[in-house]
């Protein structure tokens, strides 16, 4: 089979390392190029050339990722960070290469959390009610109306951006006026209900409308929890697989509430209520969440599972024009109970709770 020659950007960044080491381990050979605006996580990605791309909203982004993939003659491009694919998407028509990318509406709708929940309420999936903020007062409103705590957040951006749980309409509004002093608009903040349950991340790829594969795991820890107001810092660093029909059930429908014909790679978070209701917080359109790559790298090189469940392998194949292979499972592609523990410098371990372990990097 011929060598495929593909891009990646933003590959320096802890998503783009694992997705290209999970390129790498595909049995078909890959000639990877990738590039980062970074200098310096651009050394990281274990690579076959590397470039530096400017800040996406520059105006020179799309014209050099462009010419990288002409002079790389890279038939497809992934962009991994959702701001990147966001753009890429725009201007796909500019790009020499394919992508395997949402329409820029639907993933504009899955980049605005406040958007998203207006989609996911209107089609009847579950979502935290929510108050958006058309004076500063309103937060005495939402405390009154929603009860405490509540959880403040951006409605844009990424790994719980300007997200704090509040106990009182006093804190929320001290915490919104001060990021409001260094720029951020009143508009840029929705106010939320507490869901107090069960942290769920839901990996799907889907081809032409269909649900391709899926699986989902409860994230357990959050690397540098105790440094952060939050204790949301983006990836985490104890995650388990989870079965769970109803899970499942609400994650698909997300995605199909954002786009009608979903195509590519849709990453899903949910949330559980009080009373175990999983709530959608975010249904990221075109986006690889961190560890999806990495799972699929384990699942290859660790747990013996088909070339398919590689789910970076799997994705280009699609986004390429190949057929989905016949005997791919739609859900649950992971094994229930497997966890994954990850840290800064301490490298990757696969471990079940009977005491089974391996390490994967
Ligand atoms: N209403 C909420 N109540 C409690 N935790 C929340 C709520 N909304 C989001 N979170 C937490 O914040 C994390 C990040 O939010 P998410 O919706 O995934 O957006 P992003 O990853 O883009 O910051 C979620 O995984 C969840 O743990
Ligand atoms: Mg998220």
């Amino acid at each position: 089979m011929a060598t495929k020659r593909v891009l990646v950007t933003g590959a320096g960044g802890i998503a783009g390392v694992n997705f290209v080491r999970a390129v790498r381990a595909s049995v078909r050979g890959y000639w990877i190029a990738g590039a980062d605006y970074s200098r310096y996580y651009i050394e990281l990605p274990d690579l076959d050339s590397r470039h530096r791309t400017p800040r996406h909203d520059s105006a020179g982004f799309v014209k050099r990722v462009a010419e990288i993939a002409r002079a790389e003659k890279a038939e497809f491009v992934h962009p991994q960070p959702s701001s990147e694919a966001l753009v890429l998407s725009r201007a796909r028509d500019d790009l020499p290469s394919r992508v395997f990318l949402p329409t820029p509406e639907v993933m504009e709708t899955g980049q605005d959390k406040l958007l998203t929940k207006e989609r996911l309420d209107g089609e009847g999936v579950p979502v935290a009610r929510t108050a958006q903020l058309k004076e500063i007062g309103d937060v005495e409103e939402a405390f009154s109306s929603m009860g405490r705590p509540l959880w403040v957040r951006a409605r844009h951006g990424a790994g719980g951006r300007l997200s704090l749980p509040c106990e009182t309409p006093r804190e929320a509004l001290h915490w919104i006026e001060l990021w409001m002093g260094r720029g951020t608009l009143l508009s840029e903040f929705i106010v939320q209900e507490f869901l107090p349950g069960r942290n769920i991340a839901m990996d799907t790829i889907w081809r032409d409308g269909r649900l391709v594969t899926s699986y989902c795991r409860e994230r357990i820890e959050y690397p540098f929890k105790h440094i952060s107001p939050s204790g949301i810092t983006g990836t985490p660093s104890v995650a388990r697989i989870v079965a769970d029909r109803k899970v499942n059930e609400v994650g698909e429908r997300s995605v199909k509430a954002v786009d009608k014909t979903p195509d590519g790679a849709y990453s899903v978070d949910m949330k559980e209520d009080a009373k175990g209701r999983p709530c959608v917080t975010e249904v990221d359109a075109g986006k690889f969440h961190t560890t999806m790559p990495l799972w699929g790298y384990a699942a290859v090189r660790h747990l013996g599972l088909p070339w398919y469940s590689n789910l970076a392998d799997l994705y280009i194949r699609l986004g390429s024009g190949e057929e989905p292979p016949g005997d791919v499972p739609r859900h649950d592609l992971l094994p229930d109970g497997c966890y994954m523990i990850r840290n800064m410098d301490s490298g990757v371990m696969l471990w079940r709770e009977d005491g089974w372990k391996e390490r994967v990097l």
